[in-house]
């Protein structure tokens, strides 16, 4: 294609995505689910809930180390229907998404509904954060992920769900003991003072969320938000338990469609600011 100005402006004009009064759609019924960085936290909750909906058919939980994670072998032993594939997944890693993926498309032959739950934090203040330090946060939180969703794409296109769902950030800065609400990933609310790094990586995830989501408009794109939970990241201080949480996100999956695409939601199903 031409890189001249008239070509790039047609290529990126804004397609207008409509937005109904509700993001909320009947959806069509689910049944494969793909969810990265499931060996514990969010990411395990979400397989751990999964795995008992009856929607479900087949949940691939991704992990970094899947036949290791504690969290995962519990949830073996409550899969009385079979549902649960463990995938080995290091999102840094583009040969492991891509050896995970070609298991996918063996098994399956396509994707409904990819939840890109890995991620990481940090806590400096942004004046003392390394540029290592950044690249690190970025090149998971921002590019693992991107890498992850590029890989499944054609999966997901062929499944009937037809969804990728992000985890945004929000952090209470409680260890600041500020306790105001930050969404570290707005750019708008954020007023997070020690996670700069971490705000930044997910500004940017919220960015190229909307991209993916302006640039393939038959699929729903979107960022779910979890609220402040108790994990090793959210730390014990944390407002919420993962089964609220995850219970709350799975339901907004559910219900939201391609009308709901390039947004970012609460895990109560509220629309949030960028
Ligand atoms: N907890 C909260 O309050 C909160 C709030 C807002 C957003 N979030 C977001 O929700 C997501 C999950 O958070 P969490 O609280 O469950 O965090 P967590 O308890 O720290 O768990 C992080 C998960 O990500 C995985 N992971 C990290 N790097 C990975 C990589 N390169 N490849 C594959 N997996 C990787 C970890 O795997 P290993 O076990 O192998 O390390 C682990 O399963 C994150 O994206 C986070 O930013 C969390």
């Amino acid at each position: 294609m031409g890189c001249n100005p008239s070509s790039l402006r047609n290529q990126f004009k804004d397609p207008a995505i409509p937005i109904s009064k509700s993001i909320h759609s009947a959806s069509p019924v689910m049944s494969s689910y793909l969810v990265t960085g499931a060996s514990r936290g969010l990411g395990a909750e979400f397989v751990r809930q999964l795995v008992l909906s009856p929607k479900s058919t087949i949940v691939y939980a991704a992990a970094r180390n899947p036949h290791s994670s504690a969290d995962l072998k519990e949830i073996k032993k409550i899969d009385k229907d079979g549902k649960l594939v463990f995938l080995t997944i290091d999102i840094d890693d583009e040969a492991s998404i891509t050896a995970a993926v070609k298991a996918v498309e063996q098994q399956s032959g396509g994707l409904d509904v990819l939840i890109n739950c890995a991620g990481i934090a940090s806590l400096q203040k942004i004046q003392d954060l390394t540029g290592e330090e950044l690249l690190r946060l970025l090149k998971t939180n921002v590019v693992g992920t991107h890498l992850v969703t590029r890989a499944l794409l054609s999966l997901i296109k062929k499944g009937s769900g037809k969804k990728i769902v992000n985890m945004c950030a929000l952090f209470y800065c409680s260890w600041i003991n500020t306790y105001s609400s930050s969404y570290t990933g707005s750019i708008g609310g954020s007023n997070a003072l020690r996670c700069g790094g971490y705000a930044t990586s997910k500004t940017a995830l919220n960015a190229i969320t909307v991209r993916w989501a302006k640039e393939h408009q038959d699929l729903a794109i979107f960022i779910v938000h979890p609220g402040w939970v108790k994990t090793d990241m959210g730390g014990s201080d944390a407002a919420l338990e993962k089964d609220v949480s995850i219970k709350g996100m799975l339901e907004v999956i559910e219900k939201t469609g391609r009308e709901g695409s390039g947004t970012s939601l609460g895990y109560d199903g509220s629309t949030l600011q960028w």
